[in-house]
Formats: structure tokens, C-alpha cells, sequence
């Protein structure tokens, strides 16, 4: 899969013995071939970024390219690191400049087939819209790009030997492949070939691996009427906003679990009211989405403002309807929030049902996705890079 290309003013032949400057192995640019779990269709791919190898190997490389920073000290990878599943395992992120995010950063497993981005963002439809934020946002600062940086920024990549044929080849026949516009889409690219399906409960589909008792009777009690956690829970993404190329709709739904309900009013904590901050519509008041329990295992701690700090602690809260915030700025009885989503109340779980149902949700950890070298760190060995 990988051509030898000659690059700039360099003629060394390919292979052994190359001569002064740089003769850097590129991937060819060919089509992308999805290998997917069996039953699962490509994801959605815009039009105006179809997908090859080159451009998901280019966007790999800028995801862990801390010169993709405004001061140089963080990438993507930061908050989002692959042995976390993407994660941080930070209850709130910190940004390039240490200041603290609002929320929790969320997981990336199979987050090409999600139908909205982030917590609460029915607006945040497509990775490449996604990522500017991260990229350029100034409340919080997180990788801190702004008007003062962004043509230096772009320039530390113009001048690395290695970045203008990458994108040349990614964007091959563009008239200016080295853009922000080409940044964005080829880090979407790269994440777009996140997928984890080869779990033990993957395995146990396909029939190659036996789930315990305690797992399967969590497994029942997940998919069944006792526990409901299914009704939103129950994609093969283990969330309900799956969407693929070939999904007709695209449910876009967003659930109050009982949180909170500051001085009994409904209201959560400012900023984080959920869809409510979008629409200020107060049925939206904290409304989030259901996450993806993809390796949920690996990503602690849990929740929009990772709040709950284990599973145990997820199920007990979910057991009690909801969660009391007995004293504080925050006080109110979460279980009786007006806007909660029905189905919250109807959980029972006795304590035998919380144990099988976090041995259930254990087996969702895909250790294969967590090491494979297609989605690491490409600067690991050689972490001198300017
Ligand atoms: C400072 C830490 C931080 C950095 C750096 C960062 N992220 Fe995130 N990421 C977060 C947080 C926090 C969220 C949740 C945002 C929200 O809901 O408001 C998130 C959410 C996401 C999501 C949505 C996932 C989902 O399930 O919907 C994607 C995709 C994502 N980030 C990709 C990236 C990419 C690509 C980069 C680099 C350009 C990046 N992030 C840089 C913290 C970070
Ligand atoms: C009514 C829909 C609904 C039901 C039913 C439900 N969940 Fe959730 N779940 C959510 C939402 C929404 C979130 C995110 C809430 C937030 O952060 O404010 C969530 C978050 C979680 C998280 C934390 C995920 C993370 O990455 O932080 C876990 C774990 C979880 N749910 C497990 C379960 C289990 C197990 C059940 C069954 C006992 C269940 N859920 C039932 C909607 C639901």
C-alpha cells in the first residue's frame, strides 16, 4: 500500500541508500476499502471529502501534531488518546493554555456513525464542522488557533519537508493543497477510520467467545424491560443516534437522566443545560446525548461533566431514578427533575443487577482498536520532531 515517491528536489531512487535530504516513503493515493464488522454499512462520508490512503494517513499525522497548536503543546491526541479509548480520563478537559472545558471529552470510537457531535449539539452535524472548535475556539481555548496564529500555524507545516507532498497527494489536482480547509478534512478522514467492533461481546456474536453467566444475565437485563437501557442505549454503537450511508433517517434524540434540579426548578448548571443552551426551549433543559458505551470500561470518569466517577457509581444512579445533590450551589433532588425522561423512573435494579450489568458492559472493551498501529501515534519513535 505504500509508494516510494521521490520528493521536492531529491532524485534518490527508492529504498536503500538515499543521499542527503529526504526521500520519504508516502502512501499512495488510492481508494479507501472499508473493512468493517459484518452488518455494518460505511458510514456517512461527505461528497466534497471522499476518502483515500493518503489523506487518512496525512490526518492521522495532524492529529497527533502538537504544531497544530497555537503554542505548540497540544494535538487532538491530548484529550482524545487511543489507550483511553480517545479519551482523557479527565472529569473536565484541559486546553493548550490550561484552561478547563465545560465538559467531559468524549470518547471517538465509531464516531462517524454518530448522528449529531458532542454532548448536546444538534447543530453538530459533520466531523469537519466538528473539529473547528477544538481547533479555533477561544471559550474555552483548546489547541488555541486564532487570527493572530493561524498563518504561522499553517506556515510550521509548510515548512516541514514531510507535510507539502502529503498533501499533495491527498488532495491531489487541488490548486492549494496545504489549506485549513484541507487540515480539517483530512483529519476527518482519519477519524472516520476509527471503528471498533472486535470486543468480547463482538466475538460472542460472532460466535467465537462464550460471555460468563454474570455477563450474559447482564446482557439480558441490558436489552430487556427490567433495566431499559436499550431504549437508549441499544444501537450497535450502544447509543440511539446510529447513522449510516444507507440510514434513511437520521434520529437526532437527546434525554434528561436526572442529573440534577437546582432548588427543584428543573434547571442544570450553566453551561451545561444540554440542548437547552441551543434552543433555550426549557423541555431541551438538560437534555444530552446517549452515549456510546463503546469501551466504557477505559473511558472514567462518566457523564457530560464527568460527574460520576465509576460504573458501579453509573448504575447506582441509575437505580435511584436519578441522582439527589444534597447540599451546594447545585442542590436539588435530580430524581424529581420535571423534564427527566420517563423511562429513568421505570429502571429497577436490585444489586445483583448492577454487578451483572457492569461485567456486561465490560466486555465492550475492544482491545484490538485500543493498540492497533493504524490509529497510533506515528511521531511516537521520533518525538524530536520540531
Ligand atoms: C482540550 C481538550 C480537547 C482537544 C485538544 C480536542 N478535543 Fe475533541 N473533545 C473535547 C471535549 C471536551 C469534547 C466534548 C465537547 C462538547 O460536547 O462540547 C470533545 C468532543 C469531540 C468530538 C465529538 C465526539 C462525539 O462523540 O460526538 C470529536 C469528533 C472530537 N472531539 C475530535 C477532536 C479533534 C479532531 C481534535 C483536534 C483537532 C480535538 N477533538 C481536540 C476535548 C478536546
Ligand atoms: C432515557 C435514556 C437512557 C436510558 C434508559 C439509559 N441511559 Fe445511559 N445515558 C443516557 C444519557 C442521555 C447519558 C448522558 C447523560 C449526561 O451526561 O448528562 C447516558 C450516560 C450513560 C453512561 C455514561 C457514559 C459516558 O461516556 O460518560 C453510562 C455508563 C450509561 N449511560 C449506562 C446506562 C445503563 C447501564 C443503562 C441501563 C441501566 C442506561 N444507561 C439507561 C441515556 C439513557
Amino acid at each position: 500500500m505504500f509508494a516510494c515517491l521521490a520528493v521536492a528536489t531529491t532524485f534518490a531512487g527508492c529504498g536503500g541508500g538515499s543521499t542527503a535530504g529526504s526521500t520519504i516513503e508516502l502512501p499512495a493515493t488510492e481508494p479507501w476499502q472499508w473493512s468493517l464488522p459484518a452488518g455494518w454499512s460505511p458510514p456517512v462520508v461527505p461528497e466534497n471529502n471522499p476518502m483515500n490512503t493518503a489523506k487518512v494517513e496525512l490526518g492521522r499525522r495532524l492529529f497527533y501534531d502538537t504544531r497544530l497548536s497555537g503554542n505548540g503543546t497540544q494535538s487532538c491526541a491530548s484529550c482524545h488518546a487511543q489507550a483511553s479509548a480517545f479519551t482523557d480520563n479527565r472529569a473536565l478537559a484541559r486546553g493548550s493554555t490550561g484552561e478547563i472545558h465545560p465538559r467531559n471529552a468524549q470518547p471517538l470510537a465509531n464516531v462517524a456513525y454518530h448522528s449529531t457531535l458532542n454532548w448536546a449539539d444538534p447543530a453538530a452535524t459533520t466531523l469537519e464542522q466538528q473539529l473547528l472548535a477544538p481547533l479555533f475556539n477561544v471559550h474555552p481555548v483548546e489547541l488555541g488557533v486564532n487570527d493572530g496564529n493561524r498563518d504561522e500555524v499553517l506556515a510550521r507545516l509548510r515548512r516541514d519537508p514531510d507535510y507539502p507532498p502529503r498533501f499533495a497527494a491527498a488532495f491531489a489536482g487541488l490548486p492549494e493543497p496545504l489549506s485549513w480547509d484541507h487540515v480539517a478534512k483530512a483529519i476527518a478522514a482519519f477519524e472516520r477510520t476509527l471503528i471498533s467492533a472486535d470486543s468480547r461481546y463482538d466475538r460472542h456474536l460472532a460466535g467465537q467467545v462464550t460471555l460468563t453467566d454474570t455477563e450474559t444475565r447482564g446482557m439480558r437485563l441490558f436489552f430487556g424491560d427490567q433495566a431499559l437501557c436499550s431504549r437508549c442505549h441499544g444501537s450497535p454503537n450502544f447509543n440511539d443516534q446510529f447513522r449510516t450511508a444507507t440510514t434513511t433517517d437520521a434520529p437526532a434524540v437527546f434525554h434528561n437522566t436526572g442529573l440534577f434540579n437546582i432548588g427543584g426548578t428543573g434547571a442544570y448548571p450553566e453551561p451545561n443545560r444540554g440542548v437547552y443552551e441551543l434552543t433555550r426551549k426549557i423541555t431541551d433543559m438538560g437534555r444530552f446525548r446517549a452515549a456510546s458505551l463503546r469501551n466504557i470500561e477505559l473511558t472514567a470518569p462518566y457523564m457530560h461533566d464527568g460527574s460520576i466517577g465509576t460504573l458501579e457509581a453509573v448504575l447506582d444512579f441509575y437505580a435511584d431514578g436519578g441522582r439527589n445533590v444534597g447540599n451546594g450551589l447545585y442542590a436539588g433532588d435530580g430524581r424529581l427533575n420535571p423534564y427527566k425522561d420517563p423511562l429513568i423512573s421505570q429502571i429497577r435494579l436490585q444489586a445483583q443487577d448492577k454487578s451483572d450489568l457492569v461485567a456486561f458492559l465490560k466486555t465492550l472493551t475492544d482491545y484490538t482498536f485500543i493498540s492497533n498501529p493504524q490509529f497510533s501515534d506515528p511521531f511516537a519513535a521520533n518525538k524530536s520532531h520540531p
